[in-house]
């Protein structure tokens, strides 16, 4: 039997058509390509990790539902009782199991407002799912709520993801609107709040009120990019529909002692965020300078912007020929032409940016006074 005879004996031709999500894996001096915090562990803060991390167990299994973790993370944030956690390697694992518990249902479709997070639709297709793109027709990339209620009246779709503050566009919804997607859906909304920190805002408040409605964040965005943990807050019930297709033990025991000593040492991760707030708001002042490029204003820890005089493309590479990765978002989406998405990144690394894209794009038209 021919390889592609034995895939096609062994896949559907959904599966066969996916195209996997990629990530550029090469090194460079400054790595502003994927909205990872920017900073490593002071010195002071690694050794007391490291010191946990010693004692923690790894020839047994992992706790496979996260009590201290759960328990401290309720207590940290406050929760309602009324709402319960499931933990997922990632929020992506965490989409794949909401598709996953979608496909075959009757709803049969996911839907979300365009561009967004690429992982909604990737992981829909995967599972058979129809996806219903709702384009934001505004220019400044804003959720077109009349299309939205519009369209999920008529589709009824079984998920609607929103991220707010979205990727790679970095608005937010406001709680009005996710309060009327919620009254016209039959099926579930997930507000994904992966860059909420950066806004600082949530909606949390909202879960004990609306039965249809779960709330996603992660720690990737906040410095653990590497321990992969997401978290899904929601109803009990819909918690333990979502629990009857998790794996056991998929938060492994490093992960979960990570988690809960970052929230013993808060302190140090808020005053982290809270800098890259304010670094966001000098390349914000920097961008908005520059006349070559137009700019989106941003909640999270990325800005999203795009060159007038020339591609993305050319700015993609020549910032590579010169050590710094950023992404080039041109392709991933018809309203995404030729823009490119910059990460937050440590002082340092945003001026070594500026001074990079001034020398690229050239002295002649930056200024805007
Ligand atoms: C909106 C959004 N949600 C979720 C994720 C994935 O988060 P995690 O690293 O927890 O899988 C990302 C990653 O970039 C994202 O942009």
């Amino acid at each position: 039997m021919k390889l592609i005879d034995r895939m096609r004996y062994i896949a559907s031709p959904r599966i066969l058509d996916l195209q996997p999500y990629k990530v550029d894996s090469s090194r460079y001096l400054v790595k502003l390509d994927a909205m990872e915090n920017p900073h490593e562990l002071p010195l002071s803060l690694r050794e007391k990790w490291l010191a946990l991390l010693n004692k923690t167990a790894v020839n047994r299994y992992p706790d496979p539902v996260c009590s201290e973790l759960r328990g401290r993370l309720r207590q940290a944030m406050s929760l309602d009782r009324s709402v319960n956690m499931l933990f997922g390697n990632g929020s992506d694992e965490i989409i794949n199991l909401l598709s996953l518990v979608a496909s075959g249902g009757e709803g049969g479709s996911v839907l979300f407002p365009e561009p967004t997070f690429s992982v909604y639709r990737l992981s829909a297709e995967a599972h058979g799912l129809k996806v219903i793109g709702v384009p934001s027709s505004n220019e400044d990339f804003s959720c077109d709520m009349g299309t939205m209620l519009d369209v999920i009246e008529k589709k009824q779709p079984s998920l609607i993801f929103l991220a707010s503050p979205n990727n790679p566009t970095g608005n937010s919804v406001d709680q009005e609107s996710i309060i009327r997607l919620c009254a016209v859906a039959d099926g579930l909304v997930i507000l994904d709040e992966a860059y909420c920190k950066f806004a600082a805002v949530s909606h949390l408040k909202l879960l004990s009120e609306i039965d249809n409605l779960l709330i996603m964040q992660t720690f990737s965005k906040i410095g653990f990019a590497g321990i992969r943990l997401g978290v899904l807050f929601g109803a009990n019930d819909w918690i333990e529909l979502l629990d009857r297709v998790r794996m056991p033990y998929n938060v492994n025991a490093l992960t979960q002692a990570t988690a809960a000593f970052a929230l013993d040492h808060w302190e140090h991760f808020q005053s982290i965020i809270d800098e890259i707030i304010a670094e966001r708001e000098t390349m914000m002042q920097f961008m908005v300078g520059l006349e070559s490029i137009r700019v989106w204003p941003s909640d999270g820890n990325f800005i999203l912007f795009r060159p007038h005089l020339m591609t993305s493309e050319h700015v993609h590479e020549e910032l590579q020929n010169r050590d710094i990765l950023i992404k080039n978002m041109s392709g991933a989406h018809p309203a995404l032409q030729n823009c490119l998405r910059v990460t937050i990144g440590t002082e340092e690394e945003n001026m070594l940016f500026r001074d990079r894209l001034i020398e690229i794009m050239g002295r002649e038209g930056i200024s805007r006074d």
